[in-house]
């Protein structure tokens, strides 16, 4: 399977994504996450991102197309796309890159949440900055005191995570959302999951689409 997942910043595309990479055994390719990890280590790359970042803008196309297309390269059994892409040009350069493998997407989810419940979940949330999973003090705190469940490390919170600044992201996301669902919906690949619900609710969910679209594209 390859899939996309799209939706709001704080929509659960990250938590999802290590769910269903973990159930469908995929490889999991998160810009978000490769962008703080360059960051974090002060790469080339994560000097270029950080600015943009900080702001809650995008990272130039180019750069961010060079980068995933160089994962995919190493993929060998699917992969989930978690925060790719973004911009209708992310998308062609997606599709083209596929293509030339003879490899098309499998699926795009849509996560859809209401701005003011992605605000509050972001305001909560904590991250590991070693595996990058996600946590909430509210909805789903680690077991043992800020550290992650996983490895022990220190959950720190994301500058981007500031109310202004994840207000700022929800506009720009609003700005392409509406193309880039057009664009993979011309190709009949979209499953709409409502990300208003538990964490467990919301995997089913996406599961269930998953299931039903690999139905429909069998004919089913
Ligand atoms: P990125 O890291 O991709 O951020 P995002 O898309 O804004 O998404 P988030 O990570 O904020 O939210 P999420 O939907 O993954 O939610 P999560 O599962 O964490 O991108 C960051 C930046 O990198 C961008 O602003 C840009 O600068 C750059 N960038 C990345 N990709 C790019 C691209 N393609 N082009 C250009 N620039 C790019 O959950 C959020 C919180 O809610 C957590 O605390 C979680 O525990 C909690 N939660 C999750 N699900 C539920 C639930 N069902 N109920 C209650 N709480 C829940």
């Amino acid at each position: 399977m390859r899939i996309v997942l799209l939706g709001p910043p704080g929509a659960g595309k990250g938590t999802q994504a290590h769910r269903l990479a973990e159930r469908y055994e995929l490889d999991l390719i998160a810009t978000g996450d490769t962008f703080r990890w360059n960051v974090q280590n002060d790469t080339e790359l994560g000097r270029e991102a950080k600015s943009y970042m900080d702001a809650g803008e995008l990272v130039p196309d180019d750069v961010v197309v060079r980068m995933v297309v160089h994962a995919l390269s190493s993929v060998k059994n699917g992969f989930i796309l978690d925060g790719f892409p973004r911009t209708l040009t992310q998308a062609q350069a997606l599709e083209d890159s596929l293509g030339e493998h003879g490899s098309p997407l499998s699926a795009v989810l849509v996560f859809r949440l209401e701005d003011e419940v992605a605000v509050k979940r972001l305001a909560g949330r904590r991250t590991c900055p070693s595996c990058q999973r996600t946590y909430n003090v509210e909805f789903h705190p680690p077991k043992s005191d800020m550290v992650c469940d996983y490895d022990g490390t220190e959950l720190i919170q994301r500058r981007d995570d500031e109310e202004h600044t994840v207000r700022h992201r929800l506009e720009v996301f609003k700005a392409a959302s509406e193309q880039l669902e057009k664009f993979f919906d011309a190709r009949d690949l979209v499953r709409v999951v409502d990300a208003d619900a538990p964490e467990d609710q919301v995997t089913e969910r996406a599961t269930a689409a998953l299931d039903d679209l690999a139905e429909h594209l069998a004919g089913g």
